[in-house]
């Protein structure tokens, strides 16, 4: 592997920083943390360098301002490639532009309709400038989607494949009030489709109708889960042609937050859709160190049905990890290795689901600290079972 040099914008963010200590462990590549502040910049690289010798020191910080296209573009010459992990889609344009001015391969963490129509808007920008730009990539979004192709390679058909996850992170705070106003901005985009009898409609909103309850295991138990509208999901039916049924959904972690908070944040936006983001996102702050519980970790299962060698097969996978961040980039390093090596380094726009090698990525997910169960029941049909 030829040695890279990665930036990760908002390198000493917790996204940021635990992405560059995989990295570090599993690739050659040199990296630049940046962020609008030099000194939290150069202090973490300082810190990540510390095992290493004076003249292997692969860390350097670096002040970028993702909503300054010059400050990106000075940060941006020499790098081979940039990790977005910052609260910063409302500047997705300008890091798309500074990409694409200096000829820098992409990937984001981010969660947000607007970047999604962004990125979109300069689909043909970057494909004829021979880019590979990677989105949608991290846990949610980034890994239901994989987990649902992983799934598909156990089956001949597979005619359902519901993906649901549960998230408590015990309190672990984003470090910038940013990421958390971005946090609240995007309810204003929650959708709730689901993919059932081979076509998308909308959840029910006023009854339980399309609510979905599994248990996720010794460690979450049985839990609600309510649906909502991964873009990455969008593209599975197409993906996978014999699905009839699929969907993303998230469990009830907390009752305060699911059925106070999070309706609140929904009204207060749409009445004030600017005025209320920083006040709802102060309020989250506080709900967040105030309302944790344990037990604390993340875990994403996927339900499936099929068949496989003429007998009905159902499956289940679950992934669980004890830190919701370390579950947010290990599916980021698992994906990089595979650009690195070359095998997934397309031009073109990407989503991480859709792109990746799935065995191959669970395979490293798995290697790099997530706990997988896998439980399959073959001449099992599940209407018989109802
Ligand atoms: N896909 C997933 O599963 C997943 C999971 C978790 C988080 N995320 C996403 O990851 C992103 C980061 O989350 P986080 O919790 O790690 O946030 P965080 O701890 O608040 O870190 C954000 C970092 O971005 C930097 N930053 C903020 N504004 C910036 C700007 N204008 N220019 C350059 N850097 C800027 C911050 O530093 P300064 O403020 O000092 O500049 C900080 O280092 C968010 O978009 C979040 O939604 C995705």
């Amino acid at each position: 592997m030829s040695q890279k040099t990665i930036l990760i914008l908002g390198g000493y963010g917790n996204t940021g920083l635990a992405l560059a200590h995989l990295l570090l462990q599993e690739t050659n590549a040199r990296l630049i943390l940046a962020g609008r502040n030099r000194k939290k910049a150069e202090n973490s690289a300082y810190h990540l360098n510390i095992p290493f010798e004076p003249n292997e020191k692969r860390v350097t910080g670096l002040v970028a301002d993702a909503a300054n296209v010059e400050s990106l573009k000075q940060a941006f010459q020499g790098v081979d490639f940039v990790v977005v992990a910052s609260g910063t889609t409302n500047y997705a344009k300008e890091v798309i532009t500074a990409a694409l001015a200096i000829g820098v391969d992409y990937l984001d963490v981010q969660y947000s309709r607007e970047k999604l129509e962004t990125l979109r808007a300069w689909k043909d920008d970057i494909e004829q400038a021979g880019r590979c730009f990677i989105t949608e990539a991290g846990f949610h979004p980034g890994m239901p989607a994989a987990l649902v192709r992983y799934a598909a390679t156990f089956f001949d058909c597979m005619d359902q494949a519901v993906a649901s996850s549960v998230v408590n992170l015990g309190g672990t705070l984003p470090k910038s009030m940013d990421t958390l106003y971005e946090f609240v901005e995007e309810f204003k985009n929650y959708d709730s489709y689901i993919f059932k009898e081979g076509g998308w409609r909308e959840a029910s909103s006023t009854t339980m109708r399309d609510m979905y309850r599994t248990d996720f295991g010794p460690e979450f138990g049985k839990r609600y889960c309510a649906p909502m509208l991964l873009e990455e999901m969008v593209a599975l039916p197409e993906i996978i042609p014999t699905l009839r049924e699929t969907g993303f959904y998230i469990a009830d972690t907390n009752l305060v937050a699911s059925w106070g908070l999070f309706p609140l944040i929904m009204l207060g936006l749409k009445f004030w859709p600017k005025r209320a983001v920083k006040p709802l996102g102060k309020l989250l702050y506080w709900s967040y160190k105030l309302l944790k519980a344990p037990p604390y970790g993340v875990a994403l299962k996927v339900e499936a049905h099929g068949e496989k060698d003429g007998k009905a097969k159902d499956l289940e996978i679950i992934l669980t990890h004890k830190d919701g961040y370390m579950f947010t980039v290990i599916p980021v390093a698992a994906c990089l290795l595979q650009y690195l090596e070359g095998s997934i380094q397309k031009q073109g726009l990407w989503m991480l689901g859709h792109l990746v090698d799935p065995t191959r990525l669970i395979y490293d997910v798995e290697r790099l600290g997530a706990t997988l169960r896998t439980r399959e029941q073959i001449g099992f049909s599940r209407d018989s079972a109802h």
